[in-house]
């Protein structure tokens, strides 16, 4: 797959250690910053990774700060974006299973690097059910404006 990775300075050790993983696992990997463990602003990252996996130039992006959670509020305001913040396999398994999520969160002070290469893979080999009941409440947000 082709995948587009962002941090903010709390999540870029982490980072490296994910994008790593994909690229021995065979995926393309882009990484839209940050380049360093320098105080930056979670957002930036989370709206430029966000808005090319809503345009397609990506087919997942994975975003990752001290939390997750500023990652993934900013990225759930790009229309098209189903962005999990998961903090276990179960919920990682679910997002793609029944949510289709398009970008995984994740954080890196409150996930140990070897649970967070567990949901990483989790989520990478989870595939959409899209059966009917998920396509519909898929539908019900994703159109709103
Ligand atoms: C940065 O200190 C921290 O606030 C950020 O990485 C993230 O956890 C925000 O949600």
């Amino acid at each position: 797959m082709n995948i587009i990775f962002g941090s903010d300075h709390g999540g870029y050790q982490l980072k490296q250690v994910l994008a790593a993983h994909l690229e021995k696992k065979g995926h393309r990997v882009t990484d839209a910053g940050a380049f360093d463990t320098v105080s930056s602003d979670y957002a930036q990252y989370a709206l430029v990774v966000a808005r090319s996996v809503a345009k397609g130039e990506f087919d997942r992006g994975i975003l990752i700060c001290g939390t997750g959670l500023g990652m993934s509020m900013a990225a759930n305001r790009i229309m098209g974006v189903r962005a999990a913040l998961c903090a276990n396999e179960f919920t990682a398994r679910m997002s793609r299973a029944h949510n289709d999520a398009n970008v995984l969160c994740l954080g890196e002070r409150t996930t140990g690097t070897g649970l967070a290469l567990a949901i990483l893979d989790a989520w990478m080999d989870t595939e959409y059910e899209a059966d009917p009941r998920h396509i519909r409440r898929i539908g019900l947000f994703n159109r709103i404006g």
